[in-house]
């Protein structure tokens, strides 16, 4: 074994939905919103709570991470206040280079209005290639790691959950991670989506989620994390050298429900030697007796650096 580096320490966090719902205008009701502010009021407001959110926070500040990634879902109905609220509370727990966020369906509700999260959320998005924020997917190198950044938000027919990630983002997907094998960086791609066949239902799924694993397959990846299915999942896709790694995260603010889990998130610890990144993804779980988040199951891997081709 080589010489063991520093460790790298990052969080996944998901399908906020942030709580609480600012005041939803009259007409901003004469769209999707009306049924998802209806399922919000019905269902959601009673899940994502502030005093879960509260807890995330504390126990994201004590564990110093490095980084923080947010897949998606961070908003309710895409309203402007939304956006802003999200921004602010994205600032709040560290500073805009060391927190990244891709979107999900509920951050692209209806159709965007300019500016929508791009403008709001820019700073969390911005590409190391100086691309303009919008523009995915983005690149962020940090420590040993290269997160690739892929947005699967797009608006879709009420009642459906669907993403889609769209051919020009696949083909410059394809391109960065060839440009990154070799490169001696983990890489590890984040979108909203699972992108594993059968994980969710056909009204949640991502629609080019094949053309997605193909991609996967020729360029490879070290490691994908997704959100969107409310629930930790793990599994795997086919990659070049072998199998992918992904990695699901539930809801960072749902209290228990309906035989649900309760909220959790990833801490992942990336170590590297000459030969491997050793990959430790602990489960954070919300205990609504103790009323903060404890450690839970931990998921290890052990990946060996390729060489440059
Ligand atoms: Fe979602």
């Amino acid at each position: 074994m080589g010489i063991v580096a520093a460790m790298f320490c990052f969080a996944q966090v998901s399908d906020l939905h942030l709580p609480p719902l600012p005041p939803v205008p009259l007409r901003a009701l004469a769209s999707k919103r009306a049924l998802g502010y209806l399922s919000w009021y019905r269902k959601r407001k009673g899940i994502h709570r502030a005093e879960v959110l509260e807890a995330l926070v504390a126990d994201l500040t004590e564990l110093h991470h490095d980084h923080v990634v947010v897949t998606g879902d961070v908003t309710n109905l895409s309203l402007p206040a939304e956006y802003r609220a999200a921004a602010q509370w994205l600032h709040g727990l560290a500073p805009a280079d060391r927190v990244s966020v891709v979107p999900g369906n509920h951050d692209a509700y209806t159709p965007v209005p300019d500016p929508g999260f791009i403008g709001d959320w820019a700073a969390f998005m911005t590409c190391d290639s100086g691309a303009q924020a919008g523009t995915f997917p983005f690149v962020r190198k940090r420590g040993p790691v290269a997160f690739i950044g892929v947005s699967s938000a797009v608006p879709s027919p009420p009642f459906m959950a669907t993403g889609r990630i769209g051919e020009m983002q696949l083909k410059r997907l394809e391109s960065m991670l060839d440009a990154l094998r070799g490169s001696g960086l983990l890489r590890i791609v984040l979108l909203h989506h699972p992108p594993q066949a059968g994980a969710v239902s056909a009204r949640r799924r991502l629609t080019d989620a094949g053309q997605f694993r193909s991609v996967l397959s020729r360029a490879g990846a070290e490691l994908v994390l997704h959100g969107h299915a409310h629930r930790a999942l793990v599994g795997e896709l086919p990659g070049p050298l072998g199998p992918i790694r992904v990695l699901g995260a539930a809801s960072a603010t749902a209290s228990a429900h309906a035989g649900q889990q309760s909220a959790q998130y990833h801490a992942i610890r990336v170590r590297e030697t000459k030969e491997t990144w050793r990959i430790s993804a602990e489960s954070r779980c919300y205990d609504a007796a103790k009323g903060h988040f404890i450690g839970g199951p931990v998921s290890d891997m052990d990946i060996t650096k390729r060489v440059a081709t």
